[in-house]
């Protein structure tokens, strides 16, 4: 199982409390992308210490993802990751947000084939680091992705993870399973399913129905339920002290938050950040949830928080 890309949520400081509570649960990240439009990428200082190997000491294994379309930024970013040691890269070509595909980056690449193969020309290469990608069905248009597998299939790529929507659907919808199902055996590199994995039921159900499905990508089911990754392992596990292990890993993850960030403002943003989806994991309701999103003051939204740990 690998832990989905998730900006803002699966920096280092996650992966690292994620490690510590549940060792060994998830074998491999991908980071949240670089983006090579932000400035003096070789010292986007901020970004690369995600992947700082000193920084990643105890923390889930990560491949580094790189969101943008310029080949001269991306081999030397990609490079610049394989002095760290990184052996392999992720390139984004599924980020939704509309200013983003606006310029044909993330999934606004999809419907561009020729410049999909023209940046891999120029790219692969160079690149010292292996790739993988990373990609939605299409922008607009399910047929897109039909055009896009036989240049993908032209390059040494190390696998291709397929998140089944297209980018104009943001999060919307049911992941497109049935499509899923029709390019899966059209790629040459192995191919990893992501969306909607709740379950570990999810989880097997989907190896059932596409057993080639070389892995599992999991995003947002991870911080709903900690312990998802036990259950994609073994789904007759016991699950009776699943809601102990989360309050576990939130409370970890609340200290961390109030360690690392540097002012009560930001401290309070983080965890409301990470709030709205792990709250998911205690046995409250939405309507308590939703007290701690009204609070703005540090001290009240963690002594609310550590009641509902109890
Ligand atoms: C808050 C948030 C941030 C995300 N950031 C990234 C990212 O940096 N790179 C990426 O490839 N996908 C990103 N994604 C998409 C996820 O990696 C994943 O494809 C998506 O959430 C579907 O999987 P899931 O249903 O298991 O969550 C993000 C998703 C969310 C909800």
């Amino acid at each position: 199982m690998i832990l989905a890309p998730m900006q803002g949520l699966t920096e280092v400081m996650f992966r690292r409390v994620y490690e510590e509570c549940f060792p060994g649960a998830i074998a491999l990240a991908v980071s949240p992308f670089f983006s090579l439009t932000h400035g003096n990428l070789a010292d986007a200082t901020e970004k690369i210490e995600d992947v700082l190997p000193e920084n990643n000491v105890g923390a889930i294994p990560v491949i580094p993802q790189i969101l943008g379309k310029e080949p001269y930024e991306f081999i030397e970013l990609g490079n610049r990751l394989f002095e760290l040691g990184y052996r392999e890269v992720n390139w984004n070509m599924g980020c939704p947000m509309r200013k983003v595909a606006a310029k044909h980056r993330g999934s606004g690449i999809l419907p561009h084939p020729d410049e999909v193969r023209s940046i891999l020309d120029a790219v692969v290469p160079q690149l010292k680091p292996s790739l993988s990608v990373k990609v939605r069905l299409g922008l607009t248009d399910r047929e897109e992705i039909f055009r896009l597998i036989p240049v993908l299939n032209d390059f040494p790529l190390r696998s291709v993870t397929v998140h089944p929507r297209l980018g104009r659907q943001q999060y919307n919808g049911h992941p497109d399973l049935d499509t899923f199902g029709r390019v899966l055996p059209l790629f040459k590199a192995p191919v990893v399913y992501n969306g909607d994995i709740l379950t570990g039921a999810d989880a097997s159900s989907i190896r059932r129905r596409f057993p080639q499905v070389a892995d599992i990508m999991v995003g947002r089911g991870v911080l709903y339920r900690p312990t998802l990754p036990l259950d994609i392992a073994d789904p007759s596990r016991d699950t009776s002290d699943d809601r102990a292990l989360a309050a576990r890993f939130i409370r970890r993850l609340l200290q961390e938050i109030l360690s690392v960030m540097p002012s009560d403002q930001a401290r309070v943003r983080k965890i409301k950040e990470y709030w709205c989806l792990v709250w998911k994991a205690l046995p409250i309701s939405e309507m308590q949830a939703r007290t701690v999103l009204h609070e703005e003051k540090l001290t009240i939204v963690e002594k609310m928080i550590c009641q509902f740990l109890q």
